[in-house]
């Protein structure tokens, strides 16, 4: 019979292979790249973008977003319609307060890492403009798996793109807590990649962040 010692040992080598496995089978290795940056600085734009480069290579990414993840995992009251559906939103969905600001990115980071670890380059676009709660999801992944990337645009650029007209809400007093405006903005002190996002397109930023996972392996 096989002792409690070597059943551990089995188990966790059995796991590890299978990440590798997937990783072979996917033509690609897992990773998390995390996009940072102000409102409209160009965040779901670019993941986008690369998400789709990564598609005609035939590798495996997936965008976790404002819309597939505010409505879904972290769906705040109002969001769910029917009577229970509005019960348990009340319970777990989340909201705007710093408390359930900091959630949210634990709960992406969470679902991050699972694709991460499942072989799947997984591309989120959220504000996140807090070091404390990105080094929180950093620290959760193997080294090399979280790749954080600034995308750098002034408030002034930002503001004067405005597509959802919320700077202009924020500026009016009508939203409150908005980043850059009345909330602050932390810029990563030491991240992977910095795109420029004032100068250059979408499209060249894409490429960049194609070129820094080509040149780590990743694909
Ligand atoms: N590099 C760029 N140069 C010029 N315009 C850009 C660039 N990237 C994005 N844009 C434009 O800026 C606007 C905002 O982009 P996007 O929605 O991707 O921002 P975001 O960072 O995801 O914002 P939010 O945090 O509000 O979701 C869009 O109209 C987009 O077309
Ligand atoms: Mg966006």
């Amino acid at each position: 019979m096989m002792s409690e010692q070597n059943k551990v040992e089995v188990h966790w080598h059995e796991h590890s292979v299978v990440r590798e496995e997937r990783e072979t089978m996917n033509g690609n290795k897992g990773c998390v790249i995390w996009f940072t940056g102000l409102s409209a600085c160009g965040k779901s734009t670019i993941a986008n973008l690369v998400d789709h480069k990564l598609n005609a290579l035939k590798k495996h990414s997936f965008v976790l977003d404002g819309d597939n993840v505010r409505h879904g995992l972290n769906a705040g009251t109002g969001m769910l319609k029917d009577e229970h559906g509005e019960e348990f939103a009340k319970r777990f969905g989340l909201g705007f307060s710093a408390q359930d600001r900091e959630e949210n990115i634990r709960r992406i980071g969470a679902v991050a890492k699972l694709f991460a670890e499942s072989g799947i380059i997984a591309l989120t676009a959220f504000i996140s403009p807090y070091r404390m709660d990105r080094d929180r999801v950093r620290k959760t992944l193997q080294v090399g798996d979280f790749i954080e990337v600034f995308v750098d645009a002034p408030l002034e650029v930002c503001e004067k793109r405005d597509p959802k007209g919320l700077y202009k809400k924020a500026r009016a007093g009508e939203l409150k807590g908005f980043t850059g405006i009345d909330d602050p903005y932390e810029a990563p002190l030491s991240p992977e990649l910095v795109l420029d996002a004032a100068v250059k397109s979408a499209e060249q930023l894409a490429d960049e962040v194609i070129e820094y996972i080509s040149s780590k392996g990743k694909i």
